[in-house]
Protein backbone atom coordinates (compact mmCIF):
# COMPACT_ATOMS: atom_id res chain seq x y z
CA UNK A 1 0.00 0.00 0.00
CA UNK A 2 2.80 2.60 1.21
CA UNK A 3 4.47 1.25 -1.90
CA UNK A 4 1.85 2.02 -4.45
CA UNK A 5 1.36 5.72 -2.55
CA UNK A 6 5.24 6.74 -2.60
CA UNK A 7 4.90 5.56 -6.95
CA UNK A 8 1.89 7.49 -7.42
CA UNK A 9 2.79 10.80 -5.54
CA UNK A 10 6.72 10.33 -7.75
CA UNK A 11 5.18 10.12 -10.76
CA UNK A 12 2.66 12.70 -10.11
CA UNK A 13 5.33 15.63 -9.04
CA UNK A 14 7.36 13.91 -11.88
CA UNK A 15 4.85 14.98 -14.28
CA UNK A 16 4.33 18.19 -12.92
CA UNK A 17 7.67 19.29 -13.18
CA UNK A 18 8.01 18.24 -16.86
CA UNK A 19 4.67 20.13 -17.63
CA UNK A 20 6.08 23.39 -15.55
CA UNK A 21 9.36 23.25 -17.23
CA UNK A 22 8.03 22.71 -20.82
CA UNK A 23 5.24 25.67 -20.26
CA UNK A 24 8.05 27.76 -18.74
CA UNK A 25 10.59 27.53 -21.72
CA UNK A 26 7.93 27.58 -24.15
CA UNK A 27 6.78 30.85 -22.75
CA UNK A 28 10.47 32.92 -22.76
CA UNK A 29 11.68 31.63 -26.18
CA UNK A 30 8.51 32.61 -28.42
CA UNK A 31 8.25 35.83 -28.87
CA UNK A 32 5.10 35.44 -30.40
CA UNK A 33 3.34 37.07 -33.37
CA UNK A 34 6.45 39.88 -34.86
CA UNK A 35 4.24 42.68 -35.30
CA UNK A 36 7.47 44.76 -37.59
CA UNK A 37 10.15 41.88 -38.60
CA UNK A 38 12.74 43.91 -39.83
CA UNK A 39 12.54 45.55 -36.12
CA UNK A 40 13.09 42.46 -34.35
CA UNK A 41 15.67 40.84 -37.10
CA UNK A 42 17.70 43.95 -37.54
CA UNK A 43 19.56 44.32 -41.18
CA UNK A 44 22.23 46.44 -39.93
CA UNK A 45 25.98 45.51 -41.42
CA UNK A 46 28.10 44.31 -38.37
CA UNK A 47 30.88 46.95 -38.01
CA UNK A 48 33.59 44.99 -39.46
CA UNK A 49 31.80 43.61 -43.04
CA UNK A 50 31.83 44.14 -46.33
CA UNK A 51 29.35 46.98 -47.13
CA UNK A 52 28.28 47.59 -50.94
CA UNK A 53 26.91 50.84 -50.81
CA UNK A 54 29.76 53.22 -49.86
CA UNK A 55 32.18 53.80 -52.31
CA UNK A 56 34.97 51.85 -50.26
CA UNK A 57 33.66 48.89 -49.45
CA UNK A 58 33.72 49.79 -45.46
CA UNK A 59 30.65 49.51 -42.89
CA UNK A 60 32.74 51.16 -40.35
CA UNK A 61 32.52 54.58 -41.04
CA UNK A 62 35.55 57.79 -40.62
CA UNK A 63 34.55 60.83 -38.21
CA UNK A 64 32.89 63.52 -40.19
CA UNK A 65 36.29 65.87 -41.13
CA UNK A 66 36.49 68.85 -38.15
CA UNK A 67 35.43 66.28 -35.53
CA UNK A 68 36.27 67.04 -32.18
CA UNK A 69 35.67 63.59 -30.08
CA UNK A 70 34.19 64.96 -26.53
CA UNK A 71 36.42 66.98 -24.02
CA UNK A 72 39.05 67.11 -26.85
CA UNK A 73 39.52 70.76 -28.62
CA UNK A 74 42.66 69.49 -31.00
CA UNK A 75 41.09 68.79 -33.97
CA UNK A 76 43.15 65.66 -35.41
CA UNK A 77 44.57 66.96 -38.57
CA UNK A 78 46.75 69.16 -36.09
CA UNK A 79 50.13 67.50 -36.34
CA UNK A 80 53.92 68.17 -34.34
CA UNK A 81 55.88 70.97 -36.21
CA UNK A 82 52.38 72.54 -37.83
CA UNK A 83 54.46 75.48 -36.31
CA UNK A 84 52.04 78.04 -38.05
CA UNK A 85 48.73 76.02 -37.46
CA UNK A 86 49.44 76.57 -33.61
CA UNK A 87 50.10 79.84 -33.60
CA UNK A 88 46.84 80.30 -34.72
CA UNK A 89 45.58 77.77 -32.11
CA UNK A 90 43.88 78.66 -28.98
CA UNK A 91 40.11 77.59 -27.00
CA UNK A 92 37.22 79.03 -26.07
CA UNK A 93 37.62 77.75 -22.57
CA UNK A 94 37.59 80.59 -20.03
CA UNK A 95 38.82 79.82 -16.26
CA UNK A 96 36.63 80.86 -12.84
CA UNK A 97 38.96 82.10 -9.84
CA UNK A 98 39.01 78.13 -8.79
CA UNK A 99 40.42 77.12 -12.18
CA UNK A 100 42.77 79.64 -12.33
CA UNK A 101 44.30 78.28 -8.79
CA UNK A 102 44.27 75.10 -10.14
CA UNK A 103 46.32 75.95 -12.85
CA UNK A 104 49.00 77.63 -10.84
CA UNK A 105 48.94 74.15 -8.99
CA UNK A 106 49.37 72.49 -11.83
CA UNK A 107 52.18 74.77 -13.25
CA UNK A 108 54.02 74.54 -9.86
CA UNK A 109 54.11 70.54 -9.69
CA UNK A 110 54.94 69.72 -13.61
CA UNK A 111 56.75 73.00 -14.62
CA UNK A 112 57.92 75.26 -11.88
CA UNK A 113 60.77 72.74 -11.39
CA UNK A 114 62.71 74.02 -14.12
CA UNK A 115 60.83 77.23 -15.30
CA UNK A 116 60.75 78.31 -11.40
CA UNK A 117 57.85 79.42 -9.17
CA UNK A 118 58.26 82.56 -10.52
CA UNK A 119 57.95 81.78 -13.84
CA UNK A 120 61.29 82.95 -14.48
CA UNK A 121 63.49 80.08 -16.01
CA UNK A 122 65.02 79.96 -12.56
CA UNK A 123 63.54 76.65 -11.22
CA UNK A 124 65.92 74.46 -8.60
CA UNK A 125 66.56 72.20 -11.06
CA UNK A 126 67.99 74.35 -13.40
CA UNK A 127 69.68 76.42 -10.46
CA UNK A 128 70.93 73.47 -9.13
CA UNK A 129 73.19 72.92 -12.16
CA UNK A 130 71.58 69.38 -12.69
CA UNK A 131 70.00 70.36 -15.93
CA UNK A 132 72.12 71.80 -18.91
CA UNK A 133 69.24 74.09 -20.80
CA UNK A 134 68.18 77.24 -19.66
CA UNK A 135 64.11 76.87 -19.47
CA UNK A 136 62.08 79.35 -21.12
CA UNK A 137 62.26 82.53 -18.72
CA UNK A 138 58.15 83.04 -19.30
CA UNK A 139 58.74 86.67 -18.32
CA UNK A 140 61.69 87.68 -20.85
CA UNK A 141 60.50 89.89 -23.51
CA UNK A 142 60.67 86.83 -25.71
CA UNK A 143 57.73 84.77 -24.52
CA UNK A 144 55.61 87.42 -23.12
CA UNK A 145 53.13 87.66 -25.89
CA UNK A 146 53.75 84.18 -27.16
CA UNK A 147 50.68 82.58 -28.99
CA UNK A 148 48.81 80.26 -26.65
CA UNK A 149 48.74 77.85 -29.04
CA UNK A 150 52.72 78.01 -29.53
CA UNK A 151 53.02 77.04 -25.49
CA UNK A 152 49.99 74.01 -25.98
CA UNK A 153 52.04 73.00 -28.81
CA UNK A 154 54.98 72.71 -26.21
CA UNK A 155 52.93 71.38 -23.65
CA UNK A 156 51.76 68.28 -25.80
CA UNK A 157 55.09 67.44 -27.53
CA UNK A 158 57.88 68.90 -25.67
CA UNK A 159 60.57 71.57 -27.14
CA UNK A 160 64.09 71.15 -27.34
CA UNK A 161 64.80 69.01 -24.02
CA UNK A 162 61.65 69.81 -22.37
CA UNK A 163 59.68 66.65 -22.57
CA UNK A 164 55.96 66.05 -23.63
CA UNK A 165 53.20 66.40 -20.87
CA UNK A 166 50.59 65.30 -22.77
CA UNK A 167 50.39 62.00 -20.59
CA UNK A 168 50.30 64.14 -17.36
CA UNK A 169 47.70 66.75 -17.95
CA UNK A 170 44.40 66.78 -20.15
CA UNK A 171 43.48 69.13 -22.24
CA UNK A 172 41.15 70.95 -20.13
CA UNK A 173 44.64 71.05 -17.64
CA UNK A 174 47.03 71.96 -20.62
CA UNK A 175 44.83 75.08 -21.01
CA UNK A 176 44.41 76.05 -17.14
CA UNK A 177 48.46 76.18 -16.85
CA UNK A 178 48.83 78.07 -20.08
CA UNK A 179 46.05 80.55 -18.33
CA UNK A 180 47.86 80.93 -15.78
CA UNK A 181 51.29 81.51 -17.62
CA UNK A 182 49.06 84.36 -19.47
CA UNK A 183 47.82 85.87 -16.45
CA UNK A 184 51.09 86.55 -15.21
CA UNK A 185 52.39 87.45 -18.07
CA UNK A 186 49.89 89.75 -18.16
CA UNK A 187 50.85 91.51 -14.97
CA UNK A 188 54.59 91.47 -16.32
CA UNK A 189 53.57 93.49 -19.09
CA UNK A 190 52.04 90.73 -21.42
CA UNK A 191 49.22 91.16 -23.38
CA UNK A 192 45.78 91.81 -21.16
CA UNK A 193 44.43 88.80 -19.52
CA UNK A 194 41.73 87.06 -21.78
CA UNK A 195 41.06 83.70 -20.14
CA UNK A 196 39.23 84.93 -17.23
CA UNK A 197 35.30 83.52 -17.02
CA UNK A 198 33.79 86.87 -17.05
CA UNK A 199 36.18 88.43 -19.52
CA UNK A 200 34.00 90.38 -22.02
CA UNK A 201 34.41 89.06 -26.03
CA UNK A 202 37.76 87.19 -25.03
CA UNK A 203 37.82 85.17 -28.16
CA UNK A 204 38.25 88.39 -30.20
CA UNK A 205 40.83 89.30 -28.16
CA UNK A 206 42.56 86.62 -28.20
CA UNK A 207 42.55 86.48 -31.93
CA UNK A 208 43.80 90.05 -32.10
CA UNK A 209 46.52 89.22 -29.19
CA UNK A 210 47.94 86.56 -31.20
CA UNK A 211 47.16 88.65 -35.01
CA UNK A 212 49.17 91.64 -32.93
CA UNK A 213 52.17 89.14 -32.08
CA UNK A 214 52.84 87.41 -35.38
CA UNK A 215 53.19 90.84 -37.14
CA UNK A 216 55.06 92.26 -34.89
CA UNK A 217 57.15 89.08 -35.07
CA UNK A 218 57.95 89.30 -39.11
C1 LIG B 1 62.79 69.54 -17.31
C2 LIG B 1 62.66 70.96 -17.39
C3 LIG B 1 61.38 71.53 -17.93
C4 LIG B 1 60.11 71.30 -17.48
C5 LIG B 1 59.68 70.40 -16.33
C6 LIG B 1 59.23 72.11 -18.29
N1 LIG B 1 59.95 72.82 -19.21
FE1 LIG B 1 59.23 74.16 -20.55
N2 LIG B 1 61.08 74.42 -21.31
C7 LIG B 1 62.23 73.85 -20.81
C8 LIG B 1 63.35 74.26 -21.63
C9 LIG B 1 64.80 73.88 -21.43
C10 LIG B 1 62.81 75.09 -22.65
C11 LIG B 1 63.57 75.77 -23.79
C12 LIG B 1 63.48 74.84 -24.98
C13 LIG B 1 64.13 75.39 -26.22
O1 LIG B 1 63.99 76.58 -26.50
O2 LIG B 1 64.80 74.60 -26.89
C14 LIG B 1 61.39 75.18 -22.40
C15 LIG B 1 60.53 75.92 -23.18
C16 LIG B 1 59.19 76.15 -22.86
C17 LIG B 1 58.30 77.04 -23.58
C18 LIG B 1 58.66 77.85 -24.80
C19 LIG B 1 58.33 77.02 -26.02
C20 LIG B 1 58.84 77.59 -27.31
O3 LIG B 1 58.19 77.29 -28.35
O4 LIG B 1 59.86 78.27 -27.32
C21 LIG B 1 57.10 76.99 -22.95
C22 LIG B 1 55.85 77.79 -23.29
C23 LIG B 1 57.23 76.05 -21.85
N3 LIG B 1 58.50 75.55 -21.83
C24 LIG B 1 56.21 75.73 -21.00
C25 LIG B 1 56.29 74.71 -20.07
C26 LIG B 1 55.16 74.25 -19.31
C27 LIG B 1 53.77 74.83 -19.37
C28 LIG B 1 55.62 73.23 -18.52
C29 LIG B 1 54.82 72.38 -17.55
C30 LIG B 1 53.71 71.66 -18.12
C31 LIG B 1 57.03 73.07 -18.78
N4 LIG B 1 57.39 73.97 -19.75
C32 LIG B 1 57.86 72.16 -18.16
C33 LIG B 1 62.34 73.02 -19.73
C34 LIG B 1 61.27 72.50 -19.02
Amino acid sequence: MNKTKSIVVASLMAGLGLVSCTENGSKHRNPGKIYAPDMTYSRAYDAYTANPNFADGQTSRKPIAGTVAMGHELPDHMVEGDTNGYKAFTTSMRFNEAEMAEGKRLFNIYCGVCHGTNLDGQGPLYVSGKFAAMPANLKDAKYLRMPVGTMYAAIKYGKGVMGSYASQLDVKQRWMVIAYIKQVQAANGGDAFAFGATATAPAADTAKAVATTETAKH
